[in-house]
């Protein structure tokens, strides 16, 4: 049973690196898409000669390539948007690996928007690619896109924006990997309450803090929010959000929302909880054009460790960041679509794999320069 699935796995994907040559390795239009109506499963292949004929070809194939897993075979990538430093860093790890390894890989701008990322998946499901890795613009949109992936029987692997459980049980060839976004947000606080004064900077009893959030559609800016606030009360300290407002994981939003805030807000400010690095090199920009000191008389955490944060972490312009590991997450992804291609099914419940989190301050920070 799981020979033949494998075969099956083979045989289109011989099939499909024909088209996918034909069509000279996709853009965006859905132009000369071959094959385009249904999938073709094996089970609707009629033609008995040609088909043994194919069959026995595709037997070889599965032989040689059983050993060395997915080697040659196409995959889609999809990426909720180009523009985002963390998923610049996470895409290139992935084309590295998934290049090294053999496979022709397309990847594709959803250009946060999730219409158009719908037409991407449903181009690379036309163009018969063997697997899809997917990056959702919206996590809301999980159900549609699994529903849609499951039609086409593409092993597929989210990555990036976590779907619910129960999401993901709907096809037991689709597998999450990410990280545990509650694990980001309680780090962040503990890098506060490993201060010397625990956040409270003005010993007035508690910590005043303001929150710029990601885009709060997703999980991870919704738990970093939570946890990293959590955190300081779990360990008994009194709290004080003095603002807290989106900033979509984007610099630039960051830098505005920091820059009003210590214009409105001044030194009642101890704390800056970004949910991502790029906002926080952004919020540093504002806390250096307002005066102020890091470490000194405010304190600034992200999330990402970014190069750009590494830097501003050792040069002590930020208090911490937390390790969200692409090439690990790139590592694991890559394993796990692989695990799909040879035949994984997931059990549901079990479709979430993680990677940790790691704490970054001046004391480790080289370790990850
Ligand atoms: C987060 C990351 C952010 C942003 C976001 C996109 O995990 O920390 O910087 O890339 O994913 O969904």
């Amino acid at each position: 049973m799981r020979l033949s699935k494998k075969v099956i796995a083979v045989a289109m994907a011989s099939m499909m690196m024909v088209s996918m040559t034909a069509c000279g390795n996709s853009n965006s239009e859905p132009a000369a898409a071959p094959a385009p109506a249904t999938p073709a499963p094996a089970e609707t292949q009629a033609a008995p000669a040609e088909t043994q004929a194919a069959q026995a070809e595709a037997e070889t194939v599965a032989a040689s390539v059983a050993e060395t897993t997915g080697e040659g075979g196409t995959v889609g990538v999809c990426i909720y948007k180009f523009d985002d430093a963390f998923m610049t860093t996470y895409r290139n790890a992935l084309q590295e690996i998934l290049e090294g390894k053999g496979y022709t890989v397309t990847f594709m701008d959803g250009k946060n928007d999730q219409a158009e990322q719908n037409n991407q998946i449903n181009n690379f499901i036309a163009q018969g690619v063997d697997a899809l890795i997917i990056n959702p613009v919206m996590t809301s949109a999980a159900d549609q896109i699994i529903a849609t992936v499951k039609d086409a029987d593409i092993p597929t692997v989210l990555i990036n924006r976590e779907p619910t459980a129960e999401q993901m049980s709907a096809y037991e060839k689709l597998v999450y990997v990410g990280c545990d976004a509650r694990q980001s947000g309680t780090m962040q606080g503990e890098l506060i309450l490993d201060t010397e004064n625990k956040g409270d900077i003005n010993g007035d009893g508690k910590i005043s803090y303001i929150m710029i959030q990601g885009d709060p559609e997703n999980v991870d800016a919704q738990y970093r929010t939570e946890f990293s606030v959590k955190a300081l009360t779990d360990a008994g300290m009194e709290v004080e959000q003095l603002d807290l407002q989106r900033g979509d994981w984007d610099r630039n939003k960051g830098q505005e929302i920091a820059q009003n805030d210590l214009a409105q807000f001044g030194d009642e400010i101890e704390v800056v909880f970004c949910n991502n690095d790029d906002m926080a090199i952004g919020a540093l920009q504002a806390i250096q054009a307002a005066g102020r000191t890091v470490n000194e008389d405010i304190y600034l955490v992200g999330v990402d460790a970014l190069d750009a944060a590494l830097n501003e972490v050792a040069a002590g312009n930020m208090t911490g960041t937390v390790l969200n590991d692409a090439q690990g997450q790139a590592e694991g992804a890559v394993a796990a679509m692989e695990e799909l291609l040879g035949g994984k099914t997931y059990a549901s419940g079990e479709q979430s794999i993680y990677v940790d989190y790691v704490k970054v301050t001046p004391d480790n920070v080289a370790d990850f320069q």
